[in-house]
């Protein structure tokens, strides 16, 4: 009898796999981090093979730490970092190029070729995205242009393109020996290339793009059998049978099934999504229209979201390049050395901005700054860029969605921190709230797969398992909240226009 469900959670800095009980409850877990790839500035690659073999080792890792194997394990879901696209051959298996990661702006003059005289908003009505070098679609574009007989080789039906998800179910499921490609809604709703109402490619965007319909995974519902783990596979025999973008299989952990519930996972960067139900809504005000979910032949939910590139990274920036911290909880005692940034703003606009404003022309800036500012206001500066720049994607939830928020759910590595979510609680003027399993990301994944083959009965198992650990509330006057708020706004718009 299979008393669990693993779930596989392919990040931006790391794989790992979980393995949760009926309950909800993570039970062994396994984690590697694979290397960040900078070639040049403004590019960031991975290695999809070292990703794979990543994988495998963590989900042993996992297995064994529990004493679990296969037949222990109901079903396999499967989550991960969006957007990273990764072009192999079919027949041997090995990428044609490094995995191009969502953070990369290598694409900013393709995205000007596409958007023309139209502008970036060129396929938004479609889509639901604007033009940016962010999703996946111009990743596959500039392999096909810029990898020698790779555009042959696609056009001759021997290359695959796919996101992570879609990397590691095809390996899973037998590779170049029989291996499944297929993507789920959410995934394919971060291509540029996803229709949002028919849920099919939209075959004159990808050919605008250059990308041969036969190099597309076919596209599914986030929780129902893709097929099964490989013979030699740990896992072997296992239905692979959830997928979801790691942000929306966090919607789904935290129980956002209704119009209006809305998290925010502090990740490498942040994501905020708000349920607006069955119908695709498009933004005014600088957010993304994405699927959150289908659960198989159900109708697809669909969700707005702020996507913020730089957050953690950020913290991890400090330590790796600055080596002003060796680890990333280190910046939570600097910044406790001061009582407030000392009038220093940290813009971390690495990748340019996303949400809401979506200049890729712009690079990061730290402003305000005397002699006064020591190392402390700028650990507290960065921190609070976290917080401000959600600030910013809450207001333009707010107006696209007419209806005020009045809490938040949080998940992600950095809501351990406490003094960023009692200021996130501060600068935002509405509750913050942290679930007892702060997994969400992983769990989601592992609910869509578990749901899909019986061994939880739907929805409302997930919102019966979700338990409430730690409410911040606001304490700032308002005066002093909108003070911040103005020079945060000021300090932004010293990073645009910095790449021509
Ligand atoms: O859209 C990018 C996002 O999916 C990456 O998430 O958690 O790997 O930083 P994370």
């Amino acid at each position: 009898m299979a008393d669990y469900v693993l779930a596989i959670d392919q990040g931006t800095t790391s794989s790992r796999a979980i393995i949760f009980d009926h309950s909800g409850q993570p039970v062994a877990s396994g984690q590697k981090e694979h290397e960040q790839i900078f070639p040049k500035a403004g590019w960031v690659e991975h290695d999809a093979l070292e990703i794979w073999a990543n994988v495998r080792e963590v989900v042993a890792q996992a297995l064994s730490r529990a004493s679990l194997n296969a037949s222990d394990i109901a079903a396999v879901g499967i989550t991960n970092q969006r957007e990273t696209a990764v072009v192999w051959d079919k027949n041997t298996g090995k990428p044609v190029y490094n995995a191009i990661v969502w953070q990369d702006t290598r694409t900013q003059k393709i995205c000007d070729r596409l958007a023309g005289d139209v502008g970036p908003e060129i396929y938004k009505d479609k889509v639901g995205l604007p033009l940016a070098t962010y999703f996946a679609g111009p990743k596959v574009m500039w392999i096909l242009e810029n990898v020698e007989g790779a555009k042959e080789k696609a056009e001759a039906g021997d290359l695959l393109m796919g996101t992570m998800d879609t990397w590691v179910l095809w390996n899973m499921t037998g590779g170049a020996n029989g291996g499944v490609h297929v993507t789920d809604v959410t995934n394919a709703s971060r291509t540029l290339m996803m229709d949002l109402d028919t849920l099919a490619w939209d075959e004159s965007i990808a050919a605008d793009m250059g990308i041969p319909t036969s190099m597309l995974p076919e596209i599914r519902s986030s929780a129902e059998v893709y097929g099964h783990d490989r013979k030699e596979g740990l896992l072997a025999g296992v239905p692979i049978a959830g997928i979801l973008g790691d942000q929306q299989a966090a919607t789904f952990g935290q129980a956002c099934f209704e119009v209006g519930h809305a998290k925010n996972t502090y990740g490498t960067g942040n994501f905020m999504l708000i349920n607006t139900g069955t119908e695709p809504i498009p933004s005014k005000n600088g957010l993304l229209t994405t699927v959150a979910y289908k659960i198989g032949e159900k109708d697809a939910v669909y969700a707005l979201e702020g996507s913020i590139a730089v957050t953690g990274s950020l913290v991890q920036w400090l330590r790796d390049n600055l080596k002003v911290i060796s680890s990333a909880p280190e910046i939570e005692k600097l910044a406790a050395t001061v009582e407030d940034n000392g009038g220093a703003y940290f813009v971390p606009a690495f990748s340019g901005l996303f949400a809401p404003y979506w200049r890729s022309d712009a690079r990061g800036a730290l402003v305000g700054l005397t002699r006064y500012v020591n190392i402390g206001h700028i650990a507290r500066a960065a921190l609070e860029a976290t917080a401000f720049q959600t600030a910013e994607v809450l207001e333009a939830m707010n107006a696209d969605s007419g209806v005020e928020l009045t809490e938040l759910k949080v998940d992600g590595g950095m809501v351990a921190n406490e003094v960023l979510m009692q200021f996130q609680a501060d600068v935002l003027g509405v509750d913050v709230v942290r679930p007892k399993v702060a997994e969400t990301t992983a769990l989601g994944a592992a609910y869509a797969a578990g749901i899909a083959v019986g061994f939880w009965s739907g929805e409302q198992d997930v919102i019966d398992n979700w338990a409430e650990d730690k409410r911040w509330s606001p304490s700032m006057d308002t005066g002093e909240r909108d003070r911040l708020l103005r020079n945060w706004k000021k300090a932004v718009t010293k990073t645009m226009d910095w790449v021509d």
